[in-house]
Parts: C-alpha cells; structure tokens; sequence
C-alpha cells in the first residue's frame, strides 16, 4: 500500500497540462470521487490495524499534495489563456505590513515627552556595569542583600562585572561626569535573577529622574509627580507618597496614582484599595552627591524611579508581563495607533 502510494505521488509530481481542459481531465483522474487517490482510501479498509495509522497519514499527505499539485495548475489558466511568466502582473500588490511600535516603546515615549515638558533631558548608560555604579556610589552597604547572587546576574567570576539591577547606575555616572544643574531621566533595560512569572521578569525597564540643583526641595518632587501622573494617566488623577526605604535617598517614599481603572472606587487591578504603587523616589542622600564629587553643602536633589512594564500594564490592563517579550505580532499589533 505504502508502494502504491509512492508510486502515485511521483506520478501527480509529474503532471503537466497545456491547456483547461486538460487539467479538468487530470482532477477527475486523481481526485474527484471515483479518481486514484480517492480510491485509496476504499482499499485502506482492507489495511491491518496496526498499520492503520501510518498508512493514513501517508493517504491523507498524498490527498493534500495531490490538491496542490492541480490547483496550481489551474492557476496558470486562471483567465482562460496561459499566463507567459506564470505570473499575472496586472494583479494588485500584495500590501506590506509595516510593523507596530512596541507597546513599552509607546509608554517610554510618552513619559520622556512628558519630562520633556519640564526640562529634562535624556541620557543612557551601559548594561554591564560594575558594583560602583549600581552599588557601592548609591551608598549600598558593603553587605546589602541587593547586591547578592540571587538578585544579581554576575558575569563570569569577576564580581565587579554585573548586569545592572536597576537604572539609578545613570544616576551615578551622570553626577560623576557634570556639575549641576542637572535635569535628566534615564530609560533601560534591568536585569534581575528572578523567576520568570505572570507579574515578574529577569529582563525588564526602567525610567529613572535625576534633578539636582541649589535649593531642589521635596515639594519640587512633589510637584514634579502630580504633573507627570496627572498628564499619563488623565487630569483627575492624585497621588499619595509613603515613607520608604532605598540606600541613595534619605527621605524615601514610594508613589501612589489613584486607580485610573475604577476612579479610585476599588476594582481587583487596585485590589479594592483604590490606589496603584508605580514609583520609588525621594531625596538624593548627601552620601551619593558626595560619591560623584557633588557638594552636598550646596546642592540638593530629588531622584525617582519607575518600572515601565508596570506601568504599561496598568494603562493597557494587561495581565501578564511576558507578553511583553513573546513578540506575537497579534499582540503587538493592538497598541500602536499610527498605523
Ligand atoms: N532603583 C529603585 C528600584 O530599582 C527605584 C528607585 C527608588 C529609584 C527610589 C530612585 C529612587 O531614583 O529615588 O527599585
């Protein structure tokens, strides 16, 4: 049976027509009703039942290769004459897709338009850093947990070769390298050895803020946040700041923005408490100005810093945050507006 099937796919492989009809004459013989291949499937009661399965799916193989091989024969007599070139140049183009921007380049976008508007600039930093920059400037202690194996990816077995952790490294290389005033943000890719969830990653983003100036006060930041919450996530929008806790800013505060989703109400994305965590800020503690050869007796300054996917999903009520990395276009293609 499986010879027999061989033998009819090398011969449909070889089909040739040169005119309609001919390849109307070659569908009845192959696969019409009563043609060859729909024989087969008559002859395949008669197949032992062990060998049921394979002798199947070799059929039903030939059947699809068979209605292939005629329809693209067809094809060449599509308007009643042979095409030259087999193509029908008159036909309209096929349209090119142009791909989507990525929904956390969206966001990105938006918040350092945002900043923008208030005079902040933008600068980068590298992803390999070094303890310095991501630790030891920000006034970690020698024995931070942070700064331990299974937060840090270390690379090979140098310890002062690192993925960072977070964006604020830019914090420390920005102030080692200009004298103030500085107005800036920071966007990147973090690294974190994390289990890989619905709510966490070993890869995501950060937006940091760095404004250090004379006479920088924590009602600058303050304000700073009310303007950048209500313009992402509408004008009614209020924030509330809790006492916090990070090594580089002395006070800390975590931010809260009122839910968008429900108005402050409570739904399950606020978990009925009417309020969505979205930063970390405060401060920059005197230690880190002086790090990075800044006088602390004369300047002051207020850091912040946001994971982007956070907020994204909080926009988008999006659930999980590795559709973010999985890059289905049919997910992907729902944010961008411009196309
Ligand atoms: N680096 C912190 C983190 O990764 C976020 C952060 C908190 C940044 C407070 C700041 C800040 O600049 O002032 O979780």
């Amino acid at each position: 049976m499986l010879e027999k099937i061989e033998q009819l796919k090398r011969e449909i492989e070889a089909l040739t027509a040169s005119t309609k009809e001919e390849v109307e004459e070659l569908r009845i013989k192959y696969i019409s009703k009563k043609g060859l291949v729909s024989q087969l499937f008559a002859d395949f009661k008669n197949v032992p039942a062990d060998r049921k399965k394979a002798v199947g799916q070799s059929i039903n193989v030939l059947k699809n290769f068979a209605l292939d091989k005629i329809n693209s024969l067809k094809d060449t007599f599509e308007n009643g004459e042979q095409k030259k070139s087999g193509q029908d140049l008159t036909m309209p183009g096929e349209p090119m897709r142009l791909g989507t921007r990525h929904p956390l380049s969206i966001v990105r976008n938006e918040i350092v338009d945002i900043f923008a508007r208030l005079g902040f600039t933008v600068a980068e930093g590298p992803e390999i850093e070094d303890d310095w920059h991501v630790f030891s400037a920000l006034n970690f202690p020698p024995e931070h947990p942070a700064r331990d194996m299974q937060d840090t990816f270390f690379i090979q077995k140098d310890p002062d070769v690192l993925l960072r952790t977070h964006t604020s490294s830019v914090q420390a290389r920005v102030m080692e390298k200009t004298q103030p005033p500085i107005r800036a943000i920071f966007p990147g890719r973090v690294f974190r050895n994390e289990a890989i969830s619905a709510r966490s990653h070993c890869i995501f983003h950060q937006i940091e803020g760095l404004y250090v100036d004379e006479n920088v006060s924590f009602a600058d930041l303050k304000q700073t946040l009310l303007y950048f919450s209500r313009e992402l996530f509408g004008e009614t929008t209020e924030i509330r700041l809790r006492p916090s806790y990070f090594p580089f800013t002395e006070p800390s505060a975590e931010m809260d923005v009122s839910c968008s989703i429900c108005g402050g109400k409570g739904c399950n994305v606020c978990k009925y408490t009417g309020w969505l965590e979205i930063l970390g800020c405060g401060m920059v503690d005197p230690n880190v100005l002086e790090s990075c050869n800044i006088d602390s007796k004369k300047y002051t300054g207020f850091a912040f810093g946001m994971g982007i996917e956070r907020i994204t999903m909080l926009k988008y009520g999006i659930k999980d945050i590795r559709h973010f990395f999985e890059n289905d276009v049919r997910f992907l293609r729902q944010f961008d507006s411009a196309y």
